[in-house]
Protein backbone atom coordinates (compact mmCIF):
# COMPACT_ATOMS: atom_id res chain seq x y z
CA UNK A 1 0.00 0.00 0.00
CA UNK A 2 1.53 3.59 -0.62
CA UNK A 3 0.94 5.62 1.86
CA UNK A 4 0.23 8.80 -0.16
CA UNK A 5 -2.99 6.99 -2.18
CA UNK A 6 -4.42 8.20 1.30
CA UNK A 7 -7.56 10.18 2.92
CA UNK A 8 -6.16 13.35 2.83
CA UNK A 9 -8.97 15.19 1.07
CA UNK A 10 -6.83 18.47 0.10
CA UNK A 11 -5.86 21.79 1.09
CA UNK A 12 -7.85 24.63 1.33
CA UNK A 13 -7.14 28.60 1.90
CA UNK A 14 -7.05 29.48 5.45
CA UNK A 15 -7.11 33.01 6.85
CA UNK A 16 -5.74 33.70 10.03
CA UNK A 17 -5.41 36.07 12.68
CA UNK A 18 -2.41 36.01 15.24
CA UNK A 19 -0.94 38.26 18.27
CA UNK A 20 2.84 38.74 18.17
CA UNK A 21 4.20 38.02 21.91
CA UNK A 22 6.11 41.10 22.69
CA UNK A 23 4.78 40.98 25.69
CA UNK A 24 5.17 37.09 26.49
CA UNK A 25 5.68 36.54 29.80
CA UNK A 26 4.39 34.02 32.68
CA UNK A 27 3.69 36.22 35.15
CA UNK A 28 -0.14 33.89 36.50
CA UNK A 29 -0.47 30.21 36.61
CA UNK A 30 -3.61 29.36 35.19
CA UNK A 31 -2.63 25.86 34.20
CA UNK A 32 -0.40 23.28 35.33
CA UNK A 33 2.56 24.51 32.34
CA UNK A 34 2.59 28.13 33.90
CA UNK A 35 5.36 28.50 36.26
CA UNK A 36 5.90 31.76 37.13
CA UNK A 37 9.22 31.64 38.12
CA UNK A 38 10.84 29.94 35.12
CA UNK A 39 12.68 32.56 33.23
CA UNK A 40 10.67 33.73 29.81
CA UNK A 41 12.28 34.73 27.02
CA UNK A 42 9.85 37.14 24.62
CA UNK A 43 12.83 37.96 21.61
CA UNK A 44 12.34 33.79 21.53
CA UNK A 45 8.98 34.06 21.70
CA UNK A 46 8.65 36.37 18.81
CA UNK A 47 10.98 34.58 16.99
CA UNK A 48 9.23 31.11 16.70
CA UNK A 49 5.76 33.09 16.48
CA UNK A 50 7.37 34.77 13.06
CA UNK A 51 8.40 31.52 11.93
CA UNK A 52 4.78 29.93 12.46
CA UNK A 53 3.50 33.18 10.78
CA UNK A 54 5.85 32.76 7.89
CA UNK A 55 4.93 29.29 7.48
CA UNK A 56 1.54 30.14 7.00
CA UNK A 57 2.49 32.52 4.30
CA UNK A 58 4.56 30.29 2.67
CA UNK A 59 1.83 27.47 2.74
CA UNK A 60 -0.41 30.19 0.79
CA UNK A 61 -2.76 31.18 3.63
CA UNK A 62 -3.62 34.51 4.94
CA UNK A 63 -2.12 36.00 8.11
CA UNK A 64 -4.20 38.96 10.03
CA UNK A 65 -2.68 40.46 13.36
CA UNK A 66 -4.57 42.17 15.85
CA UNK A 67 -2.57 44.44 18.57
CA UNK A 68 -1.04 43.53 21.33
CA UNK A 69 -1.74 44.74 24.70
CA UNK A 70 0.50 45.26 27.40
CA UNK A 71 -0.50 43.55 30.18
CA UNK A 72 -2.39 40.52 28.24
CA UNK A 73 0.82 38.29 27.86
CA UNK A 74 -1.75 35.54 27.11
CA UNK A 75 -3.08 37.37 24.39
CA UNK A 76 -1.17 35.54 21.88
CA UNK A 77 -2.97 32.60 22.02
CA UNK A 78 -5.27 33.93 19.61
CA UNK A 79 -7.37 30.82 19.03
CA UNK A 80 -8.96 31.64 22.67
CA UNK A 81 -9.91 35.34 21.24
CA UNK A 82 -13.10 34.31 19.74
CA UNK A 83 -14.81 31.42 17.57
CA UNK A 84 -16.05 32.60 13.66
CA UNK A 85 -18.26 30.43 11.73
CA UNK A 86 -19.92 31.46 8.74
CA UNK A 87 -18.37 35.07 9.32
CA UNK A 88 -20.42 34.91 12.50
CA UNK A 89 -18.25 36.00 15.54
CA UNK A 90 -19.01 33.83 18.88
CA UNK A 91 -16.71 36.09 21.62
CA UNK A 92 -14.89 34.59 24.13
CA UNK A 93 -16.01 35.23 27.71
CA UNK A 94 -12.43 34.06 29.85
CA UNK A 95 -12.44 32.18 33.01
CA UNK A 96 -9.96 33.54 34.78
CA UNK A 97 -9.61 37.83 35.46
CA UNK A 98 -6.38 38.08 34.20
CA UNK A 99 -7.36 36.59 30.57
CA UNK A 100 -11.28 38.54 30.65
CA UNK A 101 -10.04 41.77 29.39
CA UNK A 102 -8.77 39.80 25.86
CA UNK A 103 -12.73 38.68 24.68
CA UNK A 104 -13.53 42.61 24.19
CA UNK A 105 -10.26 42.83 22.51
CA UNK A 106 -10.54 40.35 20.20
CA UNK A 107 -14.33 41.03 20.06
CA UNK A 108 -13.74 44.90 18.87
CA UNK A 109 -11.28 43.76 16.08
CA UNK A 110 -13.86 41.76 14.45
CA UNK A 111 -16.72 44.21 15.04
CA UNK A 112 -14.54 47.04 13.27
CA UNK A 113 -14.13 45.19 10.07
CA UNK A 114 -17.64 44.88 9.18
CA UNK A 115 -18.43 40.90 11.32
CA UNK A 116 -20.89 40.09 12.92
CA UNK A 117 -20.59 39.78 16.74
CA UNK A 118 -21.96 38.34 19.48
CA UNK A 119 -21.25 39.03 22.68
CA UNK A 120 -21.34 35.47 24.68
CA UNK A 121 -23.41 35.51 28.26
CA UNK A 122 -21.73 32.35 28.92
CA UNK A 123 -18.01 31.50 29.84
CA UNK A 124 -16.12 30.11 26.50
CA UNK A 125 -12.45 30.15 25.55
CA UNK A 126 -12.86 30.94 21.75
CA UNK A 127 -11.42 27.95 19.81
CA UNK A 128 -9.15 26.96 22.61
CA UNK A 129 -12.68 24.53 23.00
CA UNK A 130 -14.91 25.15 20.37
CA UNK A 131 -13.49 23.02 17.36
CA UNK A 132 -15.62 22.90 13.47
CA UNK A 133 -14.87 19.62 12.05
CA UNK A 134 -16.92 19.17 8.90
CA UNK A 135 -20.59 20.22 9.43
CA UNK A 136 -20.24 19.98 13.92
CA UNK A 137 -18.60 21.61 16.61
CA UNK A 138 -16.72 19.72 18.95
CA UNK A 139 -16.75 21.91 21.99
CA UNK A 140 -14.39 21.04 25.33
CA UNK A 141 -15.81 21.19 28.37
CA UNK A 142 -14.17 20.68 32.51
CA UNK A 143 -11.15 23.25 32.83
CA UNK A 144 -12.68 26.63 31.23
CA UNK A 145 -15.61 26.36 28.73
CA UNK A 146 -18.90 25.80 30.55
CA UNK A 147 -22.16 23.33 28.72
CA UNK A 148 -23.87 26.37 28.71
CA UNK A 149 -21.86 27.97 26.02
CA UNK A 150 -22.06 25.05 24.07
CA UNK A 151 -25.64 25.72 23.89
CA UNK A 152 -25.31 29.19 22.98
CA UNK A 153 -23.09 28.69 20.53
CA UNK A 154 -25.36 25.83 18.59
CA UNK A 155 -28.16 28.41 18.74
CA UNK A 156 -25.97 31.28 16.61
CA UNK A 157 -24.37 29.04 14.61
CA UNK A 158 -27.08 26.88 14.17
CA UNK A 159 -24.82 23.76 13.80
CA UNK A 160 -25.08 20.94 16.09
CA UNK A 161 -22.40 20.82 18.75
CA UNK A 162 -21.05 17.69 20.68
CA UNK A 163 -20.01 18.04 24.06
CA UNK A 164 -16.79 16.61 25.55
CA UNK A 165 -15.75 16.08 28.74
CA UNK A 166 -12.03 17.21 29.11
CA UNK A 167 -10.55 15.45 32.61
CA UNK A 168 -6.90 16.01 32.82
CA UNK A 169 -5.66 19.66 34.00
CA UNK A 170 -2.61 19.32 31.08
CA UNK A 171 -5.08 19.21 28.40
CA UNK A 172 -7.37 22.29 29.79
CA UNK A 173 -8.58 23.06 26.41
CA UNK A 174 -9.85 20.76 23.70
CA UNK A 175 -7.13 22.05 21.11
CA UNK A 176 -4.62 20.89 23.63
CA UNK A 177 -6.19 16.98 23.44
CA UNK A 178 -7.83 17.17 19.84
CA UNK A 179 -6.20 18.21 16.86
CA UNK A 180 -8.87 18.52 13.57
CA UNK A 181 -7.22 16.96 10.58
CA UNK A 182 -9.79 17.48 7.90
CA UNK A 183 -12.76 19.59 8.33
CA UNK A 184 -14.07 18.47 5.27
CA UNK A 185 -17.91 17.91 5.36
CA UNK A 186 -17.15 14.81 3.27
CA UNK A 187 -14.34 13.40 4.80
CA UNK A 188 -14.08 15.33 8.63
CA UNK A 189 -10.70 13.50 10.38
CA UNK A 190 -9.33 14.59 14.16
CA UNK A 191 -6.25 13.02 16.27
CA UNK A 192 -6.57 12.84 19.83
CA UNK A 193 -5.52 11.93 23.14
CA UNK A 194 -7.63 9.38 24.88
CA UNK A 195 -6.67 9.56 28.43
CA UNK A 196 -7.56 13.49 27.97
CA UNK A 197 -11.47 12.62 27.95
CA UNK A 198 -14.10 11.05 29.88
CA UNK A 199 -15.44 7.71 28.96
CA UNK A 200 -18.27 8.71 27.76
CA UNK A 201 -16.65 11.77 25.86
CA UNK A 202 -14.02 8.79 24.63
CA UNK A 203 -17.06 6.62 23.51
CA UNK A 204 -18.41 9.56 21.59
CA UNK A 205 -15.11 10.10 19.83
CA UNK A 206 -15.14 6.98 19.15
CA UNK A 207 -18.34 6.56 17.35
CA UNK A 208 -17.55 9.59 15.87
CA UNK A 209 -14.12 8.90 14.04
CA UNK A 210 -14.01 5.27 14.21
CA UNK A 211 -10.76 5.83 11.95
CA UNK A 212 -8.60 8.82 13.92
CA UNK A 213 -5.06 9.07 14.59
CA UNK A 214 -4.68 7.83 18.40
CA UNK A 215 -2.20 10.33 19.85
CA UNK A 216 0.35 8.88 21.76
CA UNK A 217 1.42 10.31 25.56
CA UNK A 218 4.65 11.25 23.98
CA UNK A 219 3.14 13.84 21.29
CA UNK A 220 0.84 14.85 23.66
CA UNK A 221 3.26 16.13 26.29
CA UNK A 222 5.00 18.16 23.73
CA UNK A 223 1.62 19.82 23.24
CA UNK A 224 1.63 17.96 19.67
CA UNK A 225 -2.43 17.87 19.59
CA UNK A 226 -2.42 21.35 19.66
CA UNK A 227 -1.70 21.57 15.40
CA UNK A 228 -2.80 23.74 12.64
CA UNK A 229 -4.33 21.29 9.71
CA UNK A 230 -5.11 23.31 6.19
CA UNK A 231 -6.22 19.79 5.14
CA UNK A 232 -2.73 18.53 3.66
CA UNK A 233 -0.30 20.17 5.76
CA UNK A 234 -0.40 19.87 9.42
CA UNK A 235 1.64 22.32 11.31
CA UNK A 236 2.85 20.65 14.58
CA UNK A 237 5.40 20.49 17.27
CA UNK A 238 8.59 18.47 16.55
CA UNK A 239 8.29 16.31 19.52
CA UNK A 240 5.21 15.08 18.41
CA UNK A 241 7.00 12.50 16.57
CA UNK A 242 4.20 9.72 16.96
CA UNK A 243 1.49 11.74 15.84
CA UNK A 244 3.90 12.91 13.00
CA UNK A 245 4.45 9.91 11.62
CA UNK A 246 0.72 8.79 11.58
CA UNK A 247 0.04 12.10 9.57
CA UNK A 248 2.24 10.69 6.90
CA UNK A 249 0.77 6.82 6.60
CA UNK A 250 -2.08 8.50 5.81
CA UNK A 251 -0.74 10.91 3.12
CA UNK A 252 -0.69 14.25 4.90
CA UNK A 253 2.48 16.22 5.46
CA UNK A 254 3.34 17.55 8.95
CA UNK A 255 5.45 20.47 8.78
CA UNK A 256 7.45 20.79 12.85
CA UNK A 257 7.41 24.16 13.80
CA UNK A 258 9.25 24.54 17.49
CA UNK A 259 7.07 27.00 19.83
CA UNK A 260 8.84 25.71 22.92
CA UNK A 261 9.00 29.32 24.41
CA UNK A 262 5.23 29.61 24.17
CA UNK A 263 4.72 25.80 25.79
CA UNK A 264 5.66 27.55 29.54
CA UNK A 265 2.34 29.36 29.08
CA UNK A 266 0.52 26.31 27.96
CA UNK A 267 0.15 26.97 24.03
CA UNK A 268 1.54 25.68 20.97
CA UNK A 269 0.87 26.69 16.89
CA UNK A 270 -3.12 26.02 17.30
CA UNK A 271 -3.12 28.38 20.15
CA UNK A 272 -1.52 30.87 18.70
CA UNK A 273 -3.86 30.81 15.27
CA UNK A 274 -7.64 31.81 15.36
CA UNK A 275 -9.08 30.68 12.55
CA UNK A 276 -11.80 33.23 10.33
CA UNK A 277 -14.19 31.23 8.84
CA UNK A 278 -16.27 33.53 5.96
N1 LIG B 1 -1.85 30.59 29.30
C1 LIG B 1 -3.01 30.39 28.50
C2 LIG B 1 -4.16 29.92 29.36
O1 LIG B 1 -3.93 29.12 30.24
C3 LIG B 1 -2.73 29.43 27.40
C4 LIG B 1 -3.84 29.29 26.41
C5 LIG B 1 -3.54 28.33 25.34
N2 LIG B 1 -4.49 28.41 24.28
C6 LIG B 1 -5.15 27.37 23.75
N3 LIG B 1 -5.90 27.60 22.70
N4 LIG B 1 -5.11 26.19 24.29
O2 LIG B 1 -5.28 30.32 29.21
Amino acid sequence: MTAAASTAPGRADRRYLMCEPVHYTVSYEINPWMDKTRHTDADLAVRQWRTLRDTYLDLGHTVETIEPIAGLPDMVYAANGATVVDGVVYSAAFRYPERQPEGPAYQKWFADRGFVTHTAAETNEGEGDLLVVGDVILAGTGFRTERSAHAEAQELFGRPVVSLELVDPHYYHLDTALAVISSSSAAPQVAYFAPAFSAGSRAVLEQMFPDAILATERDAVALGLNAVSDGENVVVAPGAVDLSAALRERGYTPIPVDTSELLKGGGGAKCCTLEIRS
